[in-house]
């Protein structure tokens, strides 16, 4: 199998992340923060070790602002509707038509509710553009700012730090989605001056499903809870309780998925975030060029991680399908982000997306290349 679906999730994990898995299974763990005995302590010792990695990355250097969710989308609705949710009067939102729908779907949610007033901007592959377009659109007043880092559909970047700068000069606050940049690029709080980044533990940083993450940046406001019940302490009291992380999770955290994203930023920071962004890149350049040498049409500027295309004027899942039948994992559709095929143009088929992981060879990217020509050039 050629698996070119990274951005959905990676495949295959490094061996580290799998043995983190077995070996939370098969020694005594037992629920992290509640209880005071060795096995509750030794899962309380992992997740602290996740939280720690993933604000070390970040460079948060504060572990208690590392909120975990179920996944990146829950940690991005716990951001938007906790933020923006009890807020006295209307906020006025500036996001891209870039963003996926756990960024589209919770701020629609607000503006049905007369919540926030909501404008999008256009993002271009030139900043300088990108950062004109933003300006215009934050000219008027901004409260709250959504940006992802790296579009799941066209794998663009934003001058996240260019951006963030002209909307906290205009008083608002900044939220990053990082679910495709998170281990492709090297993205700090510093870097992208954002007040909250989410992100998913099982795409970029190579861990397993079940796991998201909040980062809360250090002066940021505390989002409000969504979810309310069991910390761990605090017990009788009728709020959640105020101290971070646990304001923010209620319930059990999941213990294994978080010893496997400690894992996999550990592999991350093996290879380095920049060098696995790289050869991403050099493959996802590489598959580009051979689309564009066949006439497909593609979507994707050069140098980002996955490529967006379309096979002549065929439908994208029809293509998908035949690759499928070949042993090629590609994703057809609309990618959970609609506004983006509507600036595309792809809003009738879609597209499909190669999306590559650090496990990805070239020989794979010529034996997908070879397959596309083979169905639909010969
Ligand atoms: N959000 C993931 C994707 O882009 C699942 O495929």
């Amino acid at each position: 199998m050629i698996y070119f679906d990274n951005a959905a999730t990676t495949y295959p994990k490094p061996m580290g992340v799998s043995a983190a898995v077995v070996n939370t299974l098969i020694t005594p763990f037992g629920n992290a923060g509640r209880g005071a005995h060795a096995a509750a302590l030794q899962a309380a010792d992992a997740v602290f070790e996740a939280r720690k990695a993933l604000s070390d990355l970040f460079g948060l250097s504060d572990e208690r602002r590392v909120v975990f969710a179920k996944n990146a989308t829950e940690a991005l609705n716990l951001a938007i509707l906790g933020v923006l949710g009890n807020r006295r009067g209307k906020a006025r939102v500036v996001t891209s038509v870039l963003e996926h729908n756990s960024v589209l779907r919770p701020l629609y949610h607000l503006e049905r509710c007369g919540k926030i007033k909501l404008s999008f901007f256009v993002p271009s592959e030139e900043p300088e553009v990108c950062e004109k377009n933003f300006r215009a659109c934050v000219s008027s007043g901004v409260d709250f700012v959504v940006l992802t880092a790296c579009a799941n559909t066209t794998g663009l970047s934003l001058p996240l730090g260019i951006l963030s700068d002209i909307a906290h000069a205009a008083g608002a606050l900044v939220l990053v989605d990082a679910a495709q940049a998170a281990g492709h690029q090297k993205l700090t709080f510093s870097s992208c001056r954002a007040d909250y980044v989410c992100v998913p533990a099982h795409k970029g940083l190579y861990g397993i499903t079940g796991l998201g993450a909040l980062l809360v940046g250090k002066r940021s406001p505390v989002p409000s809870p969504l979810l309310f019940g069991g910390a761990g302490f605090d017990s009788q009291s009728r709020e959640m309780p105020n101290e971070l992380p646990e304001r923010l999770e209620a319930g059990t955290v999941p213990i294994h998925a978080s010893s496997a994203l400690c894992a996999g930023i550990g592999f991350v920071e093996s290879r380095g975030v920049e060098q696995i962004g790289e050869r991403v890149a050099a493959l996802s350049d590489a598959f580009r060029a051979g689309l564009l040498d066949m006439g497909f049409s593609v979507y994707s500027p050069r140098g980002a991680v996955m490529t967006l295309f379309n096979v002549d004027d065929l439908q994208s899942a029809d293509v998908a399908e035949r690759l499928d039948e070949k042993g090629i994992c590609v994703r057809a559709g609309y990618h959970c982000a609609p506004l983006a095929h509507a600036f595309l143009g792809t809003h009738k088929r879609g597209a499909l997306r190669a999306s590559f992981g650090a496990f990805n060879t070239f020989e794979e990217v010529e034996s997908a290349l070879s397959a596309l020509h083979h169905l639909y050039r010969t």
